[in-house]
Parts: structure tokens; C-alpha cells; sequence
């Protein structure tokens, strides 16, 4: 029996291990972490991550070839397989910090595989790592190795958090690459034989090492262009009265350019993007191309701006002021069907306006007290670490209180934000809302997802991103 172990046991390592488990009923799957409390949770009933479908998927499997442990160093040394799917952090400290890949956590990985191991495997690249990382995870592999042959495959992860499963199910594209040396394209086929039980091989996509990393990279900095494209474009559509919908709509009619991820919001968050383009940033810089890493960086410029330019409509709105007003926060997590919370825009929108001294009332359905105080008072890139490494107590931000209903977080508000698309919001009682808000009440539709015209007509100040805007908005203009 092949036998795989996958270490680190997150949103990336648990979902997908657990779908190769389901779709390859012969392989014996390990997925280990140092977190114990992480692999509790997988074991129990409650698993760590919320992710539509994965509950039944992982019943089905656990325990038969599916396996959850804290015991890193047996099962890597049973594997025939070991993927590294671990944090990788952006620096906070030393050369490149605020824009380089920490791999501390990929390089003590490496190394304990290198100790542990008393077969050759073949080691699979599965976190989100700089171009050139599996030339340092070779050599660390191979000077440590006693003999022992190791093969460093890229494989890296697509899957969007809220559609996980349905992403694994059916993957627009697998991408693996390796060293163009027979030994090297052995392990590619090995690997591709694995994910040919279920997608169709046309879809199983070989390059060389360095293709299959830089094309993560480049995946996640064309994604997140897109929304600062759209967003860029959401604040000349409010100064212009064109309306983003209509235009993204317009636009995305184009074959060449498509129909989705053209939404407007308030930003992209996740842990991914930002992180992703600032490594990428960074590599540009390293190899002497200035004007790409300056290209990449507007990115994210547009993103930061697009998070304050919403703190500062909803303040400018409200007189200039909400110190001491109670806003109503719908929604934390950085999209609708996760509980993330890693870079959700959120944060900056909550912090920005806790900067003007506002008391907040926050509502997410899958979001924990515990977490949002954690990550309103933690500093920034902290949350990519390991959870037993990050702060175990942080400050309880006084103005904020997290409640477990959307009726209870609006109640006595002078606005509401709606930072989080979950259909839930889009079918509250808003006439009830209306009625247990101070007045004039507003709605700051993050999202677009109200029927901005129907609460105007209950009597709500709406502002929606990119649209038209109420004169009660133009008569107070946000100064971004
Ligand atoms: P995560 O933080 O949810 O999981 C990482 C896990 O690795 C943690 O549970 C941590 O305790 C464990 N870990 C760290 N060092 C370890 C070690 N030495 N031994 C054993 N366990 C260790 O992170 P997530 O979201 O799963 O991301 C992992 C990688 O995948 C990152 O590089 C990320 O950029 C990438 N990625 C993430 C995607 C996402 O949607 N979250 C999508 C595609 C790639």
C-alpha cells in the first residue's frame, strides 16, 4: 500500500489530504501536525476548519484510510509521500521583512524528514513557496541525507476556501513540476497517478520545478489584479455616477476577459493574496526588476486604499464623527462559507474605525468572540504562525463586543457594515433593523449584496460600493 503523509494539518493539508484519501481508496493517508489541539479537533466532531462538504468527506474516511496524528516523525518515516503543506509567513524581522517567504517552518520540516528517514520518498512542495525554494529544500534534503534519495515535486494547491471541496473534486487544473532528470520524471508520474483517479489527465498539468512555483505566485497576483482592477475602477464609477455592476458587467462580456471574480468590495483579504504578491514583490526586487515588483506592489496599494476609502465614507457620512456611535459590523470573515479570518478587510475596516473611537457590534455566523479579539488586537502577519506560537491572551479591545445575532449587533446602531457577502444578510427583516436603529440609519453594503433600493425606500442612507451615491453621500464627500 502507497502510503502518504501530508505535514500540517490546515486549511490546505487537511482538505486535500482528506480528498485523496476519498478518491484513492489504496493509499493510506497520515496528516500530522505539531498543533495538538489542531489534530484533536480533526479527530473529534468539531473539525478546525469550516468548509462546506468536508465533514462528510472526512467521515467517510477517517479511520479506515484517513489518519490524523500528532506522531510527525513515524508517520514520515513510513511515507512513500510526504507533503509539506506548514505556514509561510511573510517576515516580520530581518532581511525582507514585510515582503519576503519565512520558511522557518518549511526548512525544520525539511530537516526532520531528512533525520527520520530511512527510505527514498519523494517530497512534495504543497505550501505556497518562492521560486528557487526546492533548490534549498534539495540541498538541505540531500546534505543531511545518509544515502537516503529524495525528489522535490511542486505541487501547488488551487483550492479557494468556501469551495475546497468542489475545487478538489474537480480542479480546473493539477500542476506538477519536477527536475527533468529520469529520476525526476519518475516522481512526476508517480504523483500524477495519484491524482489520475479522479481528474481527467489532460488536466494534469507537468512543467519544471521552477514553472510550477512561479505559476502559484502568478495565479494569485492575476486573481487579486483582477479586484484591485474592479475596485480601482468602483471609485471612479462613485465619482462619475456610472455604476460598477453595469460596468463589470460590459467588461466581463468580453471572451477574452470573462465574467467572474469582476466583483466590487471593500478588498480582497485571505491569507494568501496579499502575502503572495509581496513574496513575489520581493523576488522581483532580488532579481534587479524594479519596475515589476513596483507593477505588483499597486496591487496591493489599491486594496489598502479601497479598505480606507470605505472607513472614510462611512465616518464623513456620519457627520464626520462616530466616536461614541455604535456601528453594527455584519460579517468578519474574509468571504462568505469560511471562517477564516486571515487579512480579512474586516480588520483594517474595524481598526479604522475603533481609530475614530467607535463602540462596535460585530456579527459573524461561523466567527468566534475569541477570534476577533484576537485578530483586533494582533499585530500584523502574527496570525500566520502556527496557532501554539501566536499570543495565547491578547488585549481584549474594549469598544468591541462580539454577539451571535444580526438583530442583537444592529440594535441602537447608527449604521451597519456589511463586510461579509453571507446570504443570510441579504434576507434580514431590514424594516425591523430600521426600527431599533438610531436615525437617520445607514447601511454601508461592502458587498453589494442588499437591494440597496428597497432600503432607501424603508428609510435607510445607503451607500453601495461603486454605485450611484444617495446626496445625503455626495453632500459629505470622503477624502481618501
Ligand atoms: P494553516 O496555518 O491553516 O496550516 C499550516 C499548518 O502547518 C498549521 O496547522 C501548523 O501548525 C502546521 N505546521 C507548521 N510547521 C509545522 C511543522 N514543522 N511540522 C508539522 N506541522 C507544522 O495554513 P494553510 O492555509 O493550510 O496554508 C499552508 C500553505 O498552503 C501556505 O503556504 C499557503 O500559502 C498555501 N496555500 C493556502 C491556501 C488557502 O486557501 N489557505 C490555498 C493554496 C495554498
Amino acid at each position: 500500500m502507497v502510503k502518504i503523509c501530508c505535514i500540517g494539518a490546515g486549511y490546505v493539508g487537511g482538505p486535500t489530504m482528506a480528498v485523496i484519501a476519498l478518491k484513492c481508496p489504496s493509499i493510506e493517508v497520515a496528516v500530522v501536525d505539531i498543533s495538538i489541539s489542531r489534530i484533536a479537533a480533526w479527530n473529534s466532531e468539531v473539525l478546525p476548519i469550516y468548509e462546506p462538504g468536508l465533514d462528510d468527506v472526512v467521515k467517510q474516511c477517517r479511520g479506515k484510510n484517513l489518519f490524523f496524528s500528532t506522531d510527525v516523525e513515524k508517520h514520515v518515516f513510513e511515507a512513500d509521500i510526504v507533503f509539506v503543506s506548514v505556514n509561510t509567513p511573510t517576515k516580520t524581522q530581518g532581511l525582507g521583512a514585510g515582503k519576503a517567504a519565512d520558511l522557518t517552518y518549511w526548512e525544520s520540516a525539511a530537516r526532520m524528514i531528512a533525520d527520520v528517514s530511512k527510505s527514498d520518498k519523494i517530497v512534495v512542495e504543497k505550501s505556497t513557496v518562492p521560486v528557487k525554494t526546492a533548490e534549498a529544500i534539495e540541498k538541505i534534503l540531500t546534505h543531511n541525507s545518509k544515502g537516503i534519495k529524495f525528489q522535490i515535486l511542486s505541487n501547488p494547491e488551487f483550492l479557494a476556501e468556501g469551495t475546497a471541496i468542489r475545487d478538489l473534486f474537480n480542479p480546473d487544473r493539477v500542476l506538477i513540476g519536477g527536475r527533468e532528470t529520469p529520476e525526476g520524471l519518475k516522481a512526476v508520474e508517480t504523483l500524477k497517478s495519484v491524482y489520475a483517479q479522479w481528474v481527467p489527465e489532460e488536466q494534469i498539468l507537468t512543467t519544471n520545478l521552477w514553472s510550477a512555483e512561479l505559476s502559484k505566485l502568478a495565479a494569485n497576483a492575476f486573481l487579486a489584479q483582477r479586484i484591485s482592477s474592479v475596485n480601482a475602477m468602483s471609485a471612479l464609477c462613485e465619482a462619475t455616477g456610472a455604476n460598477v455592476q453595469q460596468v463589470s458587467f460590459a467588461v466581463g462580456t468580453d471572451s477574452r476577459i470573462g465574467p467572474k471574480f469582476l466583483n466590487a468590495s471593500v478588498g480582497f483579504g485571505g491569507s494568501c493574496f496579499q502575502k503572495d504578491i509581496l513574496n513575489l514583490v520581493y523576488i522581483c526586487e532580488c532579481n534587479g526588476l524594479p519596475e515589476v515588483a513596483e507593477y505588483w506592489k499597486q496591487v496591493i496599494k489599491i486594496n489598502d486604499y479601497q479598505k480606507s476609502r470605505f472607513v472614510n465614507r462611512v465616518v464623513a457620512s456620519m457627520f464626520n464623527t462616530v466616536s461614541n456611535k455604535k456601528i453594527a459590523i455584519l460579517g468578519f470573515a474574509f468571504k462568505k462559507d469560511t471562517g477564516d479570518t486571515r487579512e480579512t478587510p474586516a480588520i483594517d475596516v474595524c481598526q479604522g474605525l475603533l481609530g475614530d473611537k467607535a463602540n462596535l457590534s460585530i456579527f459573524d455566523p461561523q466567527v468566534t468572540e475569541d477570534q476577533i479579539q484576537r485578530d483586533l488586537s494582533m499585530n500584523k502577519f502574527d496570525w500566520d504562525h502556527p496557532i501554539h506560537l501566536q499570543p495565547t491572551s491578547p488585549t481584549t479591545v474594549k469598544k468591541v463586543s462580539v454577539v451571535w445575532d444580526a438583530y442583537e449587533a444592529t440594535k441602537d446602531a447608527h449604521g451597519i457594515c456589511i463586510l461579509t457577502e453571507w446570504d443570510e444578510f441579504k434576507n434580514l427583516d431590514y424594516q425591523r433593523i430600521y426600527e431599533n436603529m438610531q436615525k437617520p440609519a445607514f447601511v454601508f453594503d461592502g458587498r453589494n449584496i442588499v437591494d440597496a433600493e428597497k432600503l432607501r425606500e424603508i428609510g435607510f442612507i445607503v451607500y453601495s460600493i461603486g454605485k450611484p451615491l444617495d446626496a445625503w453621500l455626495k453632500d459629505m464627500p470622503a477624502v481618501a
